[in-house]
């Protein structure tokens, strides 16, 4: 097993990384505050893993939320029904949320964990790849807008984080790949060398190697750890593990959440992003060919979808989170293994790429 820690002074908290995690609750007991629990789950993931969970949590108030599956309902009404849960229960201020489930729960737990009561623990079992390499790590929490993706939300920390790598034997294989996606974009911004082990072990991990897949969980972790330390709030340097994100996300909304992925999104909107950084000049032909290849392996989308027009993405990227002050600004490539977040975007160059891009 490993342990990671995410270093925030008083808010630092360990990621454990290993197999067979889910019922050593030494792990995660020693983050419980008190005697109430509130384990958040959803329907997919309570019937495989739930009971497993609930037998290691001795001598607590256990009570269960379970949500419907998908990123369609990562909503206000949604969420509302872990709030109906919690007081049902009455859980007071000492309460902990555990989140079982995918970036979906996780995303929806921290974010009602930060609003009960106005703020109470809470814990992050995360039960896919692209929630253990990313969204159980670092505190963006929320939930989605029929207007944008988790433009609703808070920066709320995680007591502790507890990645059980056997969880991922159930997992679907698109899933896996979405997840693959968030790892390879660690390579692309700042980890060259993950980047070239990943194209020499991309077989093993869609064959769901648990020692490759423990290694990209822990490599992945420690680059997200690493510049969440530097910037909690995204006030600057965090805005790199946006990549490929601000086209993604519009991809996701005009597509209707959940239909595409969110790393199948991510993975398209890299490509684009690719595409301008090849288009700046910031990197090669051939190593945006070993983007592109590297993708294809991971079975991910390398292209938009055919119907969104330039005026589209221009219109959803607008409401993006990263538009300042009415400027549009991406992250880019400045080369293979370090990314740059520039508002110095060529329009040309933008309509060449949403023109190249389109499947
Ligand atoms: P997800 O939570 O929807 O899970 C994917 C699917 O796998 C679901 O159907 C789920 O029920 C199922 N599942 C989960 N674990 C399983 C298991 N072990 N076995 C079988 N099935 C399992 O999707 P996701 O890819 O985990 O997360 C995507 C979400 O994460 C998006 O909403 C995205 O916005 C968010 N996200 C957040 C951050 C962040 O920093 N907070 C970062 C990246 C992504
Ligand atoms: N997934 C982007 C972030 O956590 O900042």
């Amino acid at each position: 097993m490993h342990k990671l820690t995410v270093a925030l002074d008083e808010r630092s908290y360990p990621i454990f990384i290993g197999t067979d995690l889910l019922t050593q609750s030494e792990l995660y007991n020693p983050y419980i505050r008190a005697k109430q629990i509130c384990v958040v789950t959803n329907e997919t993931v309570a019937p495989i893993y739930l009971e497993r969970l609930k037998k290691s949590l001795t001598g607590f108030q256990v009570d269960v939320v379970i949500l419907p599956d998908g990123e369609a309902h990562k909503n206000l009404q949604t969420l509302n029904e872990i709030f109906t849960g919690l007081l049902t229960a009455r859980h007071n201020r000492t309460t902990t949320l555990i989140a079982l489930g995918g970036g979906v729960v996780g995303d929806m737990t921290g974010f009602a964990a930060a609003c009960y009561q106005r703020g109470v623990d809470f814990i992050q079992i995360p039960t896919t790849l692209l929630s253990m390499v990313d969204s159980s790590v670092g505190g963006k929490t929320g939930v989605n807008h029929a207007l944008g993706k988790n433009m609703i939300g808070a920066f709320y920390q995680p007591r502790v984080v507890v990645a059980d790598i056997t969880l991922l034997k159930t997992l679907p294989v698109r899933e896996l790949s979405a997840g693959l996606a968030e790892v390879i974009k660690y390579g692309l911004i700042c980890d060259y060398d993950l980047f070239v082990w990943l194209e020499k072990n991309i077989e093993l991990l869609m064959a769901g190697d648990e020692t490759a897949l423990a290694y990209a969980v822990l490599r992945s972790c420690e680059n997200k750890a690493n510049v969440v330390a530097q910037d909690e709030h995204e006030g600057g340097i965090r805005a790199i593990l946006n990549f490929g994100h601000t086209f993604g996300h519009a991809i996701e909304t005009a597509q209707g959440y959940g239909n595409w992925l969110h790393g199948e999104a991510v993975a398209a909107g890299m490509v684009m992003a690719a595409d301008l950084s090849l288009r700046n000049g910031n990197i090669q032909k051939n190593e945006f060919e070993r983007i592109i290849s590297l993708l294809q392996k991971a079975k991910l989308p390398v292209r938009a979808p055919a119907d969104m027009m330039p005026e589209q993405f221009m219109q959803l990227m607008g409401v993006d989170k990263k538009v300042l002050d009415g400027r549009l600004r991406l992250v880019l490539l400045e080369k293979m293994g370090k990314a740059i977040v520039t508002s110095d975007v060529d329009a040309n160059l933008l309509s060449q790429t949403f023109a190249a891009c389109r499947s």
